[in-house]
């Protein structure tokens, strides 16, 4: 009787432990050949590493695991293990046991930003989460950031039949090329049409687009971003306005799709279906089976943020993508905290003082456009200390963060421009507003705010030789160079002097 239980509660208990998308997937008969997620685990059994994360204070490396099998990734072991200096995500590993790992993407048609002609790394913290509640990190893509595997196993090449499914941030984006996951050139070069089967995500308007002003999900197919048959217009790839987004492209020999949904809370609808676009070179496909995530081809002018994604081997089923998005609505994604560290109200008014040994009594100043530090001191001139104010205002990009306007400057804000500190007017542009929005974290040195810029999460207002920056830890820049990085990113935020 005691046996017999037992066994009972063991299957009930098998039971409740939902399947994962891959599991899903396997079961409609269109297995996972990759699965990617910095967040969570995508098949119910998989308990191995889920990404690799990268510090600068010693280059050393650890991997990043689920809570439990099936669950939330353990983002309290990235915390602890980055504490008191910055890491960046070094690899996304394959769940789906294929070894189609991504990591930092290399140079082909284009180079990188970072030195050795790579593309960048995303930082380890820039897209935190709570699914179910847990705290967990996405891939935060700023322009120049991209992955890559381009010698995969498994992946559909030629005219193969393959899905493919990501969940993304529906308000980070641009619409430079392209924020693409899926399938790629494996010589990171464009070679022609049909040679790649991507999601795109983003506001684009140089190929395909959808109805309204975007965002679209579109597929990138090379040379081409299509919304549809039409090589340009679909009015029923609708634009897309929810804060997670599930996008899906799938395609087989003569026929493809895009469907997507709202994460939080919808099914997923199609948005096209039906014959591949009319366009040469699109039918039959040419795939070639790499795998790209944050860019094209190797395009790394987009930019978004990749929670998770699968690809899979076989056109799976509207039934079984349906069933998998059930599964991530119940994954609960949902936003969370993007600043730490003492609170830098909206309505206060600031100064940010250095907490380099140096420079203890230099804060930030502005002579016009130009930025830098200087002493100053309660019998400075009024108009120095009026230079050195601030107003805290709602980030301009992301009320979750926020902005610095000018106090003998109402209008103009510290935004960074190719690295450097400025304070400009606001124009209303897009990239103002993203330049000039900054998320507080906690002081790397324990003092104080380090003042990270929202759309480069890997950069921080930085002091160096007393020119302000925004700089990333051991970056190409000789503002990012990695001694007295901690202190020089580290500010008292305290009252304004005027
Ligand atoms: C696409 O076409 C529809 C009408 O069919 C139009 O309302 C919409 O503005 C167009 N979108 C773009 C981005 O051109
Ligand atoms: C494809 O587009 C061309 C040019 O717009 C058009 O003439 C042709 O009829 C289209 N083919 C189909 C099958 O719709
Ligand atoms: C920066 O300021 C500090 C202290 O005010 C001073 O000692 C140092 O020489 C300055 N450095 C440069 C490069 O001007």
């Amino acid at each position: 009787m005691f046996l017999f239980s037992s066994l009972l509660t063991l299957c009930l208990v098998a039971t409740l432990i939902a399947a994962g998308p891959c599991d899903l997937y396997a079961s409609g008969g269109t297995p996972c050949v990759a699965a990617h997620s910095t967040t969570r685990a995508l098949f119910s059994a998989y308990t191995g590493s889920l990404y690799q994360v990268k510090r600068a204070y010693d280059g050393a490396t650890t991997n990043i695991a689920p809570l439990s099998a099936g669950g939330v990734a353990n983002a309290a072991a990235q915390d602890s293990f980055c504490a008191r200096t910055t890491c960046l995500i070094a690899t996304i590993f394959d769940q789906s046991g294929r070894g189609n790992h991504l990591t930092q993407a290399p140079p082909g048609g284009f180079s990188g930003p970072s030195a050795n002609g790579f593309d960048n790394l995303a930082p380890a913290d820039g897209a935190p989460v709570t699914l179910n509640g847990q705290k967990a990190y996405g891939v935060f893509i700023s322009s120049g950031t991209g992955y890559r595997n381009d010698a995969t196993n498994g992946i559909a090449t030629g005219d193969a039949a393959e899905g493919m499914y990501a969940v993304l941030d529906g308000t980070h984006f641009n619409g430079g090329c392209c924020f693409d996951y899926g399938n790629a050139e494996t010589s990171a070069r464009d070679t022609g049409n049909g040679h790649m089967e991507a999601i795109y995500f983003g506001n684009s308007r140089t190929w395909g687009t959808g109805s309204g002003n975007g965002l679209w999900i579109m597929a990138d197919l090379e040379n081409g971003l299509f919304s549809g048959f039409n090589t340009r217009n679909n009015s029923a790839d609708p634009t897309v306005t929810s804060r997670f987004v599930t996008a899906v492209v799938k395609g087989e020999p003569g026929t493809w799709a895009i469907r997507g949904g709202n994460t939080a809370s919808r099914s997923l609808s199609a948005f096209c279906s039906g014959s591949r676009p009319n366009a040469s070179g699109y039918n039959p496909m040419h795939k070639e089976g790499a795998i790209i995530l944050g860019i094209g081809d190797n395009s790394v002018g987009a930019q978004g943020t990749f929670y998770e994604g699968v690809m899979t081997s076989g056109y799976p089923s509207d039934a079984t993508e349906n069933s998998v998005q059930s599964n991530i609505v119940a994954a609960r994604y949902a936003t969370a905290s993007l600043t730490s560290g003492p609170a830098i109200s909206v309505g206060s008014a600031v100064s940010f003082r250095a907490t380099t040994a140096c420079c203890t009594t230099r804060f930030i100043v502005h002579m016009g456009s130009t930025v830098n530090t200087q002493v100053v001191t309660s019998s400075s001139t009024n108009a120095l200390k009026l230079s050195a104010s601030w107003t805290v205002v709602a980030g301009l990009a992301n009320s979750a963060c926020v902005s610095f306007e000018s106090r003998d400057t109402p209008g103009s804000f510290i935004r960074h421009s190719n690295f450097a500190l400025l304070v400009n007017a606001n124009d209303g542009t897009k990239e103002f507003k993203e330049d000039a929005t900054f998320c507080p974290q906690t002081g790397l040195n324990g003092q104080g705010n380090s003042i990270r810029a929202w759309g480069y999460p890997t950069c921080y207002f930085r002091h160096f030789n007393n020119v302000t920056f925004i700089g990333s830890n051991g970056g190409v820049n000789t503002f990012d160079a990695p001694a007295s990085f901690n202190d020089d990113i580290s500010w008292v935020v305290g009252s304004a002097f005027a």
